[in-house]
This record gives structure tokens, C-alpha cells and sequence, in this order.
């Protein structure tokens, strides 16, 4: 097994910023539209930094791990540089190149966490 594939494994195992955010600012959910999926962020910005984010929902390995990632990395972020983040990002993150159908699922909490924070609680 392949370093990225044990470093997704892990985050889908032990989820970082998993759970829900009582006193969120920011909230969206997507769902993925192929499985019928659904992923929830809570997020609280705070002089546009994004202070503290959380996912719940379900979902296969990659998009847990995805968010789990993605929550990690826009945590103490400015909201401008976070709505600037692309697929490729996201894919860098996961370290994987991934199957037109997997890519919904990986971009899943991307999707869901623009969508927060173009739109308040
Ligand atoms: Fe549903 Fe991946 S199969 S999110």
C-alpha cells in the first residue's frame, strides 16, 4: 500500500475537526448527488480567519478523509485564501489522482465549504 493511500486511510479512520460547531457562523450542506452522501461544515470566522471548523455527515473513505484534510488545512486560514482553493488543491492533499466518479466524492467538501462561507448560519 502506497504512503497517500495509508495517509487517507488514517484521516478516514481518525477524522481531524469531525462533530458539529454549536456556535458556528458559517453553515452548508452539500450532497453528493451520485451516492446520495451528505456532508455538513460548521464553521466560526472570526475577523475573516477561520477560527474553528468541524465536518459531520457520511460518506465513503475519500470524502471523509477529504474534509478531514481540508479541515485542517483552512483551520486559522484567512476566508479569502480558502475561497481561492481549486480541485487541485484538494487532490494535492489527498496525494491521489482520482476516477472522474471518486472526484465528486474528494471535491465534496470543497463544494460544501465555499458554499459556508459564502453563506452565514
Ligand atoms: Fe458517497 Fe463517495 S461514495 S461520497
Amino acid at each position: 500500500m502506497s504512503l497517500y493511500q495509508d495517509l487517507i486511510l488514517d484521516h478516514y479512520r481518525n477524522p481531524r475537526n469531525q462533530g458539529v460547531l454549536k456556535n458556528a457562523t458559517h453553515y452548508a450542506e452539500v450532497s453528493n448527488l451520485s451516492c446520495g452522501d451528505k456532508l455538513c461544515i460548521d464553521i466560526i470566522v472570526k475577523n475573516d480567519i477561520i477560527e474553528d471548523v468541524k465536518f459531520s455527515g457520511s460518506g465513503c473513505a475519500i470524502s471523509q478523509a477529504s474534509a478531514s484534510l481540508l479541515t485542517e488545512h483552512i483551520k486559522n486560514q484567512s476566508v479569502e485564501k480558502a475561497l481561492m482553493l481549486e480541485p487541485k488543491d484538494i487532490l494535492e492533499l489527498l496525494g491521489v489522482t482520482l476516477s472522474p466518479n471518486r472526484l465528486k466524492c474528494g471535491l465534496l467538501s470543497l463544494e460544501t465549504v465555499k458554499k459556508a462561507l459564502t453563506q452565514s448560519k
